[in-house]
């Protein structure tokens, strides 16, 4: 096995010295550079991601399992992207953070690499990072949450949405906030529900990259630490195996995630994260994939926001393999894993231990699943809706217009008494798609007029081409492609357009005819040129439309390993 470290610690004279003197000011001992496997352990530990606070400690225990199987292990930062506090949006450095990952582990003497993920973009951004370098290489989630507790309730971050509701109505006080706040958040981990981070867990499980059962440890579990302890000796074993990431990602493995996250009721913003991974390590998926695969798979766990339960209760029910167990029917279950085995060897046993978490295919939770990919004049490149989270009734729905220009525009008007509103009106925000907002925010996920939760109303149907957080839920048209900024068609609509829905047909279109649209593009500008420098600058210039995944263009694809020029 040639290891690709020995280009650096294995040389002779000057270069070698260097290479091995500066290493060794760290305390390392001279037999680590015997052509012991070095393994990278890339740490997305921050203070200002909060969901990955306790990422010091997760690093240690790889280090552990990396010297008890004989490697060399050695951390380095990357750009944390925390989704709580980052603005405008964490999205807009999802991009920039992967291309951080790819040449941190390009330019380094590094044979492997374990991925350290938790808080929604740290997932894909060092997945895409780590694919466009492509070596052997082993994703730790950092786990979810305890389960919050509010009054006696669980509560998690699906109920953000009903504590803004309930506070905008005047129906919770302060104080409770106050105990809402500090009872949502009750240990280290990532979002407690089936949001954006637990899906991107899930994701990298049902891709195959991950040790079995990773997703759904908590974060203070103690088998949180063994299945970290036991990654850092697996890589070793990879290297020696050269179980490159490609050898992994294969096509079968994307489907794979595509079936698990509509079974387990994953977030719409996967769909945008699994086609930049796609993009990265050069499989062919497009969106009509993600309708397609997600076709005859049921939700099959009872996870908020589609359903009742936590990621804590997902746990202790059998985790992601047991919900692999429930639909191996129409898993790939040939598929390579990093473990060496197939998932249908990892999966094999694992049966459901509480069926009201995770049922059978067969007497599923929900008929309803997946992401739906929707077509028409609105969204000729696709856009998606998440039905296990919409409201039955509203996916056929024929409503007039309520636009909002700009999320500022949104934010002045939507609680306005004189706004022309009712429970059958369609909200439409624009300019918060990739290139418009920049960064494609989670917004698409408009609150409802205060007037109208004031009658009861809980939900109406909303489009937008920006995103949705994970936590959210609604009949909620999100992702339109193209998007506004761009010209797409959504710039056209105005106040009072009747705008129609049909989820099972698989269609959104603005119903306005060809002539009045054709007055309105005469008279529309389009202005992307209020970024001019900087990182902002290069991603409005290259970022692709969200039907593609959002990556930045130059980005597709990868250049493997091999160092450009080598200066000593
Ligand atoms: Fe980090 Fe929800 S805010 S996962």
């Amino acid at each position: 096995m040639k290891l690709r470290s020995r280009d650096w610690f294995g040389r002779e004279g000057k270069d070698g010295f260097i290479y091995r003197a500066w290493m060794k000011n760290q305390g390392v001992p001279a037999d680590m550079f015997d052509g012991k496997p070095v393994v990278g352990i890339c740490n997305t530990w921050s203070e200002l991601t909060p969901c990955n606070g306790h990422f010091r400690e997760l690093a240690e225990e790889v280090k552990k399992g990396v010297l008890e199987s004989g490697g060399f292990p050695v951390e380095f930062p990357v750009m944390s992207l925390g989704e709580t506090l980052m603005k405008p949006t964490a999205m807009l450095f999802r991009n920039l953070a992967s291309m951080d990952v790819e040449e941190s582990i390009r330019a380094n003497p590094i044979d492997g690499v374990v991925l350290l993920c938790g808080c929604d973009k740290t997932t894909p951004s060092l997945v895409m990072g780590a694919c466009s370098v492509d070596l052997p290489t082993l994703v730790v989630s950092g786990g979810a949450m305890l389960t919050g507790k509010f009054q006696g309730k669980d509560v998690g971050t699906s109920d953000l949405w009903r504590f803004a509701n309930a506070s905008k109505q005047g129906t919770i006080t302060e104080e409770e906030m106050n105990l809402a706040e500090a009872g949502m958040c009750r240990s280290a981990g990532h979002c407690a529900v089936m949001g954006t981070a637990s899906s991107m867990a899930s994701m990298v499980e049902a891709l195959g990259l991950t040790l079995p059962g990773n997703a759904a440890i908590p974060a203070v579990d103690a088998n949180r630490k063994r299945l970290a302890r036991m990654s850092g000796r697996r890589i070793v074993e990879m290297i020696k195996e050269e179980l490159t990431m490609s050898k992994i990602l294969k096509r079968e493995a994307f489907e794979n995630a595509i079936r698990v996250n509509a079974a387990i009721g994953g977030s719409t913003n996967f769909a945008i994260h699994l086609m930049a991974i796609a993009g990265r390590i050069g499989v062919d998926l497009q969106l009509e994939d993600f309708d397609k695969y997600s076709k005859g798979v049921p939700l099959v766990a009872n996870l908020q926001p589609s359903g009742k339960y936590f990621m804590e209760d997902l746990y202790y029910a059998g985790g992601i393999p047991a919900v692999m167990h429930s639909i191996q029917s129409v898993m790939n279950t040939e598929a390579l894993t990093v473990n060496g085995k197939t998932v249908g060897e990892n999966c094999g046993n694992t049966v459901s231990l509480n069926e009201s978490v995770i049922s059978s295919m067969e007497n599923p939770f929900n008929p309803l699943s997946g992401i739906v990919v929707l077509k028409g004049n609105l969204c000729t490149n696709g856009a998606v809706i998440k039905p296990s989270a919409a409201s039955p009734a509203l996916m056929k729905h024929t409503g007039k217009a309520v636009v909002f220009e700009d999320i500022e525009d949104y934010k002045a008007k939507i609680d306005d008494p004189n706004l022309d509103v009712d429970e059958t009106s369609v909200l439409v925000l624009k300019n918060v798609g990739p290139k418009g907002y920049p960064g494609m925010p989670e917004v698409g996920n408009m609150g409802i007029p205060k007037k109208l939760l004031n009658k009861g109303v809980l939900d109406m149907v909303r489009i937008s081409d920006g995103r949705m957080s994970g936590t959210g839920f609604g009949t909620v048209v999100l992702h339109i492609s193209p998007e506004s900024a761009v010209g797409g068609l959504l710039a056209y609509v105005q106040n009072g357009d009747q705008i129609e829905l049909d989820v099972e047909a698989r269609q959104l279109n603005l119903l306005v005819n060809e002539e009045e649209l054709h007055i309105r593009r005469e008279n529309l500008t389009l202005n992307l040129n209020k970024h001019r420098r900087g990182y902002c600058k290069l991603y409005v210039d290259h970022v692709e439309q969200s039907h593609l995944g959002a990556d930045l263009d130059f980005l597709k694809g990868g250049s493997g390993s091999e160092v450009l020029r080598d200066s000593h």
